[in-house]
């Protein structure tokens, strides 16, 4: 038997069970988790969940057991799960977004061991440790894919707008200052953002007190506008994005922080010949190229807090207070 939290449909909670362990076959890995974070959508699957699954995208582990046809991956390698687990390459399609750990019919991460394909494992880059390595599979990756992954790459000398410091977004900053973009960060929070000034923020703009930020964006960038947005908002935000962002400017379209509802004028993509990017996590090729990316730049991921695996439910309270910057982790038994 091992221990592994459920969260069942409606609840609104997750339940520490005994659960029996599952047999590892011919191409499976089993993983002992060391560590897993939390993402906003993982408070979002909580009163989603089609039917009682383990919670948590995102983890990694060290392999303890392999399959007798494991070709990648041997006892003692430390591995994190991808999110989606048979997105390895190419574009997302109907197919790969239906299996996403931790959410749909998938089980997530939040147990003493999880056995998959070898496949739906990639190596944990060598210069992180596991609770550093638990917050790539989702926020890392998608800040990755969001910057760098689609068919209008951010470049040297960019400046982009990057709204809040929470998982996604403290991220795209670090990510941001290792290419030498240059950056405007958005926060509720003037504490929060002399702390994204000590990772290299360029600009900051308090969002309670300056609601019209778009202008502000406008002033900073004499007028031009940011060339690319890491928007994740949503709905309270997509219309002053587009207001902020240049002529031909690129939005990289991620969450929906503020709703999925409003009333948005479309125009300015039209007006402006905006390019705007629906980004969802990302590939296990993907995830290669951003682990290089992190090791060559010697980027360490932000954890806010660690909680012990008993306490995964304080996680949650934590990550829904907003009171974070950076990623809300809690360690493996
Ligand atoms: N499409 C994808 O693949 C993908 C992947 C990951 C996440 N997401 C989505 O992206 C969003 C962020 O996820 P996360 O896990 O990074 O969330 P998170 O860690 O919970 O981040 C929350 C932070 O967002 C900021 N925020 C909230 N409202 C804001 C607003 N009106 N303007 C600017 N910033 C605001 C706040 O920052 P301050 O405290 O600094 O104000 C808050 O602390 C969520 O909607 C999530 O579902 C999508």
């Amino acid at each position: 038997m091992m221990k592994q939290y459920v969260m069942e449909p409606g609840a609104d909670a997750i339940r520490l069970v005994d659960a029996t362990e599952t047999e590892v076959g011919v191409k499976d890995v089993k993983v002992e988790l060391k560590a897993a974070s939390l993402n906003y959508r993982d408070i979002l699957m909580r009163k989603r969940a089609p039917e009682a699954i383990v919670p948590f995208s995102d983890g990694a582990g060290v392999v303890v057991e392999v399959g007798a046809e494991v070709e990648d991956f041997k006892v003692g390698d430390r591995v994190l799960g991808l999110f989606f687990p048979n997105w390895i390459d190419g574009e997302i399609t109907r197919e790969i977004h239906g299996v996403a750990r931790g959410g749909g019919d998938v089980d997530g991460m939040l147990s003493e061991f999880v056995v998959g394909h070898e496949q739906s494992f990639v190596a944990v880059p060598e210069h992180l440790d596991f609770e550093e390595a638990s917050t790539l599979p989702c926020a890392g990756l998608t800040a990755w894919h969001a910057l760098f992954e689609h068919a209008r790459p951010a470049k040297k000398g960019d400046t982009i707008l990057i709204q809040g410091t929470g998982g996604v977004s403290i991220f795209a900053l670090q990510l941001a200052v290792a290419f030498g973009l240059k950056t405007i960060v958005l926060s509720s929070s003037s504490e929060k953002l002399e702390r994204v000034q000590e990772i290299g923020a360029t600009h900051t703009i308090n969002y309670l007190e300056t609601p019209d930020w778009d202008k502000e964006v406008w002033r900073i960038t004499e007028k031009r506008g940011v060339d690319l947005v890491v928007e994740v908002g949503g709905a309270g935000t997509l219309e002053r994005s587009m207001k902020a962002v240049k002529y031909h400017g690129v939005i990289s379209l991620i969450g929906v922080l503020t709703g999925t509802q409003a009333e948005v004028n479309p125009f300015p993509v039209v007006g402006k010949s905006l390019q705007v990017f629906g980004i969802y996590v990302g590939s296990k090729e993907m995830h290669h190229r951003f682990h290089a990316a992190l090791e060559k730049h010697a980027i360490k991921p932000v954890v806010d807090k660690v909680f012990a695996f008993e306490a995964a439910e304080e996680a949650y309270t934590h990550q829904k207070s907003g009171k974070h910057f950076g990623n809300v982790v809690v360690r493996g038994l």
